[in-house]
């Protein structure tokens, strides 16, 4: 197979990107935006050794679970992979990610995969969203998103995964910068934005101060919003670099953080705090995980942000024991420890991979909440679970790929996987949360 190529195949299943598989003369291909049991005519774009990449010149059967997507943008910004498949395919390719991963990366082919929980709104979901500022040929500022795998900007002026709200937010703060002009003081970076419990958070990035007079009663009008519900802070970066939050925070207007509660704990949020970017589902997975232990435990929630789940924990468990590496992290921790009276909370500031094997040998017995990074828990964690050995691990992860790599090596010290549960945190992306509970054989 050569590029350039044009092959007609069938789509037999899914990769790990949600993009769909099927075989030429032996050899595997990915087709993006293709569905299981469509037959499509591609031209292949990239071969190496192990497989080939095609795009999609012609659907020639398509699949009944094929619907038309509803981002203008869909195909050129890289957020989305599922648009173009109906909610109840979408769930299903994302059960056959997290099954491919467990089977081929972790050897776990029996695993009970559960069907994926949903979310009532795939549309219009995501409490939080930042959009690139860029100026454009005349100067005037655009919202934008970035192509595909690259730094080239698109301008856009809406995004159907992000709550109306602030959609209309970030329009109407690009109608006052051109305006103002603007574009012409400051080169602008971001607006990064947060909508929870209806209120807003509006965050402007900027290289350098610039003056943003009337720009709050403008967000008001356009939002419809009162002035105790919306906040308005001004981000000075003290670097060009990537890092979209840096630099020294302004508060211009209105309110400073959002009071919020979630399964009976009141907590702050405020630009910078860790916060799930689905609440629905948020506390769905954060409700699934504090049921798995008793009121005589005690637990260790290792990688615990902001210390919300740790403390609907503290409802329930004897003691709980956060353990986060992000100082502020902490310290909003402490913040709801103190806020909700939960004397039986502890939040530890530093390295799980430090910090764990110290409190599992103060602790004795345990059981264990685990919810790492994306690359998954450190190899030097995974070895101290092995030795201290808690009752129960419940493992909470947003990557399949390191989920499956982590739990072969938990198995192996002896624990059964007792359960799978896939929730769709990001509809219309490819990416899905995992909740496994492994317990002691
Ligand atoms: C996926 S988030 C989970 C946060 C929290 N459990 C929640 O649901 O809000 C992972 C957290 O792990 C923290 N983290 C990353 N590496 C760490 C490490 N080596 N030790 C402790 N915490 C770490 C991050 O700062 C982040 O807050």
């Amino acid at each position: 197979m050569n590029k350039n190529d044009q092959v007609v195949l069938t789509i037999t299943g899914y990769n790990s990107e949600a993009q769909g598989v099927g075989r030429v003369e032996g050899m595997v291909v990915f087709v993006p935006f293709a569905l299981k049991g469509e037959v499509v005519k591609v031209t292949i774009i990239k071969v190496t050794k192990s497989y080939a990449v095609g795009k999609v010149v012609e659907i020639l059967e398509a699949s009944k679970d094929r619907v038309a997507p509803r981002c203008e943008y869909y195909k050129k910004c890289g957020g989305c992979a599922l648009q173009h498949a109906s909610y109840a395919e979408s769930l299903r390719v994302k059960k056959e990610i997290v099954q491919n991963a467990l089977a081929k990366l972790g050897g776990i082919a029996d695993a009970n995969v559960q069907d994926v929980i949903g979310c009532s709104r795939p549309y219009e979901y995501r409490n939080k969203s930042a959009f690139p500022l860029v100026a454009n040929g005349e100067k005037k500022l655009e919202l934008a998103m970035y192509r595909v795998l690259s730094h080239d900007p698109i301008f856009i002026n809406n995004c159907p995964i992000t709550q109306k709200i602030m959609q209309i937010a970030a329009n109407a703060f690009i109608s006052y910068a051109n305006e103002h002009n603007l574009a012409q003081k400051t080169q602008f970076r971001h607006i990064l934005m947060r909508f929870v419990d209806k209120k807003l958070l509006v965050v402007v990035v900027a290289m350098k101060k610039v003056f943003l007079d009337g720009l709050f009663e403008h967000l008001c009008t356009a939002t419809g919003l009162g002035k105790d519900s919306i906040g308005l802070f001004l981000c000075i970066k003290s670097q060009d670099n990537n890092v979209i939050l840096e630099g020294k925070m302004v508060h211009v207007a209105g309110i400073e953080s959002i009071n919020s509660t979630c399964g009976g704990i009141r907590f702050a949020i405020s630009p910078n705090s860790f916060y799930q970017v689905n609440d629905e589902i948020m506390q769905k997975i954060y409700g699934q995980a504090v049921e798995q232990f008793g009121s005589d435990e005690i637990v260790v929630d290792a990688y615990s942000g902001a210390g919300l789940m740790s403390a609907m924990l503290a409802k329930r468990v004897k003691k709980v024991v956060g353990i986060e590496i992000v100082k502020e992290a902490t310290a909003d921790a402490n913040t709801v420890k103190r806020q909700n009276g939960l004397s039986n909370m502890e939040n530890i500031n530093g390295d799980v991979k430090t910090v764990l094997p110290k409190l599992g040998k103060e602790l004795g017995e345990f059981s264990l909440i685990i919810d790492p990074p994306r690359k998954g828990a450190d190899p030097e964690v995974l070895k101290t679970i092995g030795q201290a050995l808690p009752r129960k691990i419940v493992y909470i992860s947003c990557n399949p790929a390191s989920l499956a790599r982590d739990l072969r090596l938990l198995l192996g010290h002896g624990y059964t996987l007792s359960l799978v549960q896939p929730y769709d945190m990001f509809p219309e992306t490819q990416h899905v949360e995992t909740l496994a509970v492994l317990e002691r054989k």
